[in-house]
């Protein structure tokens, strides 16, 4: 929610905050802006609504010269997407500016007072406090100011600053929100995450909760809460910036589809030796796994269909029972955890709110944590006491893909760590999975070559689709009471079994975010339970049905479906005796593999459904509307 860059060097800091703010742009788009120190003891600041390339428009009329800077793309809580409402925002005097991720909670008694002392505020935002707050303590040092103005803030905050006064430095605070330091050389930066640093520099500081940093070409401080030097070591990240450029794919949702199945090769190569799966960054002993009796996975989307999936392969592996739960539910809960409960946090971002939360309140309550994270040196990942990354690389469009795979890839060979700690798994057996388990990346690959075969295919459904979603909605809305339909279903459902179901769940997510269409996952089990009157000609029904122990079921809940009209278009595995012959609308074909491994191949045809769909539709689809990649508020 919300990004931030800030720049101070030795060279022109407008067009470097604009690259910065688009990397960023996928944490928030809805408008963005600018101040620059002119060098003149000035600030000038443009900003606008909508998102960076608006405002890079403005910038190219009329260019802000300086070379020290902060910028912020933004993600509406607390006023409309508006000039007034986008960061940074300005003191009175329009000498200090700031900008700001996350939610100052206290706002409201802050804003009576300080405008009972003359503060004028010209937005709705929660952040405009800050600035005010800055303005207020200002004795002639920034650093001071901010650290003054911060024991007065409630809520969560990454903070950058600049004063016209104190030319060429950036002050920078974090709570809760992400905060990066990157040091370059004769220049250095502020950001909200390191993909907007990668292209200038792979050494970077993070900072903690509770600390500030100062920031000048030649030097940057990481200081506690009263200003004492933390000594914070810069680490090297080995992130590279093609992976967070398109590529020649014309979304970044494709092409970080295509990338999966070499990221799975990457996770097995570096993690599975033989059949040893080395964990080097874990940091939990085998004795401490060795306690666990329970385990508890905790995580919000996407992040939570993996720990949905991961649940079937930990209870299928070992002898470990297994709950998973949306973090935002977790954490309003009362759970019982404590000693022998391990919680497991996934998150590509590792700064979701809610799983924050929830991981605090499982360490609070004695239970062993490990997070399972992208992002490197994340809130999660250095908060829990184990750390597992996926290293998927920078993903970009909102809709996550190559993470979901790569937090399946990092949770399944938990798995079978934890079934070679606990003996739960024949050697045997467990050498013949694994095996199995390398040649998925290759399996996936097929898949896609597949795809692009049979792209023109999957164009022509799509737009078939929309012809008949639209069609419907004619129906519906219309003012002929002989043409008006009862109710609009034109829309998806996604069945699955067993351990695709996470995985129907995902495909409908998938759906929904990029292409607005209502869309439906069900354990295929349950569609007599209700959802079956759903089905009229209208809903297109993906069914999961590979290979697999509940095979025979799928095929029965086709049937049913048929049997009401339903367009049925079934995902198989390649040499399928049954469910061809039900002639389905479309059969889309996954390589076979052991039902085990099936999740890595079936997501792919539903990523490009939705892919798909979401582009004949003409919608953002690395950009969907109200969302953000980082979900940092609550
Ligand atoms: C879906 C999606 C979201 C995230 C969710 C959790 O495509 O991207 O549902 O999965 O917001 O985010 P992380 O994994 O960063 O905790």
């Amino acid at each position: 929610m919300c990004g931030i860059f800030g720049y101070t060097g030795h060279k022109e800091a407008q067009k470097l905050v604009i690259q910065g703010l688009k990397r960023l742009e996928y944490r928030g788009y809805d408008s963005s802006g600018l101040a620059v120190q002119d060098g003149f003891q000035a600030l000038l600041v443009e900003k606008t609504s909508g998102k960076i390339k608006n405002l890079e428009a403005l910038l190219h009329r009329r260019p802000l010269k300086g070379r020290t800077a902060i910028g912020h793309t933004r993600w509406a809580t607390h006023g409309v997407p508006s000039r007034e409402n986008a960061h940074p925002h300005l003191d009175n005097g329009g000498e200090i500016a700031v900008v700001h991720n996350g939610i100052i909670e206290n706002h409201f008694d802050l804003k009576e007072t300080l405008k009972a002392e003359g503060a004028v505020f010209r937005s709705e935002t929660d952040t405009e406090v800050i600035v005010h707050l800055l303005a207020k303590y200002y004795k002639g040092n920034l650093e001071n100011a901010l650290r003054r103005s911060l024991k007065d803030l409630k809520g969560t905050y990454a903070i950058a600053a600049i004063c016209s006064k104190e030319p060429g430095k950036l002050v920078g605070a974090r709570r809760d929100s992400p905060l990066v330091v990157g040091l370059g050389k004769k220049e250095n930066f502020l950001a909200s995450d390191v993909s907007a640093i990668v292209e200038h520099t792979d050494r970077v500081m993070f900072l903690e909760n509770g600390e500030m940093a100062v920031v000048t070409k030649d030097s940057a401080r990481v200081v506690d809460g009263a200003g004492r030097p933390v000594g914070r070591k810069a680490v090297k990240v080995d992130w590279d910036i093609t992976q967070a450029k398109k590529g020649g794919y014309p979304h970044f949702m494709l092409k970080e589809i295509f990338e999966q199945p070499g990221i799975l090769t990457a996770v097995l190569r570096e993690r599975l030796h033989g059949a040893k799966i080395r964990f080097d960054e874990l940091k939990i002993a085998p004795r401490a796994f060795r306690k666990v009796k329970r385990i508890v996975i905790i995580a919000c989307g996407t992040a939570y269909h993996a720990g949905l999936t991961a649940k079937y392969v930990l209870e299928e592996l070992t002898d470990i029972p297994v709950w998973v739960d949306t973090s935002s539910e977790f954490r309003y809960r009362n759970p019982k955890l404590g000693k022998g409960t391990l919680v497991i946090a996934v998150s590509q971002s590792g700064e979701t709110a809610d799983t924050l939360a929830g991981l605090r309140e499982a360490k609070a309550k004695g239970a062993l944590t490990l997070s399972v994270c992208n992002v490197l040196g994340s809130s999660l990942s250095r908060e829990a006491q184990g750390v597992l990354y996926t290293h998927a690389g920078p993903e970009i469009a909102v809709a996550s893909t190559k993470a979901y795979t790569a937090q399946l890839a990092v949770l399944y060979l938990l798995a079978f760590y934890l079934a070679g700690l606990f003996n739960s798994l024949p050697q045997k057996k467990r050498k013949e999975l694994l095996r199995e388990f390398s040649r998925v990346p290759f399996l996936m690959q097929k898949t896609l070559d597949q795809y692009r075969e049979d792209e023109k295919e999957w164009a022509e459904k799509a737009r078939d689709f929309n012809a008949r979603y639209h069609a419907q909605l004619e129906k519906y809305f219309s003012t002929d009471p002989e043409k008006r339909k009862r109710s609009p279903n034109g829309f998806f459902l996604y069945l699955g079994r067993n351990i695709n179901y996470p995985n129907a769940l995902e495909g409908a997510l998938k759906l929904k975010e990029i292409s607005y269409i209502p869309a439906e996952g069900y354990p295929a089990g349950e569609m007599k339970h209700g959802p079956i009157a759903l089905i009229d000609e209208n809903p297109w029904v993906i069914c999961l049905a590979p290979q697999s122990r509940t095979y025979d079921k799928m095929i029965s809940n086709i049937q049913e479906i048929k049997a009401r009209g339903g367009i049925v278009i079934p995902i198989v595995s390649e040499g399928d005796s049954e469910i061809h012959k039900l002639q389905p609308f479309y059969l889309i074909r996954v390589p076979k593999v052991r039902e085990l491994f099936s999740p890595f191949l079936t997501v792919l045809p539903l990523q490009l459904i939705a892919y798909c769909v979401a582009r004949e539709f003409g919608e953002d689809i690395d950009q969907p509307r109200n969302l953000a990649k980082s979900v940092t508020v609550e």
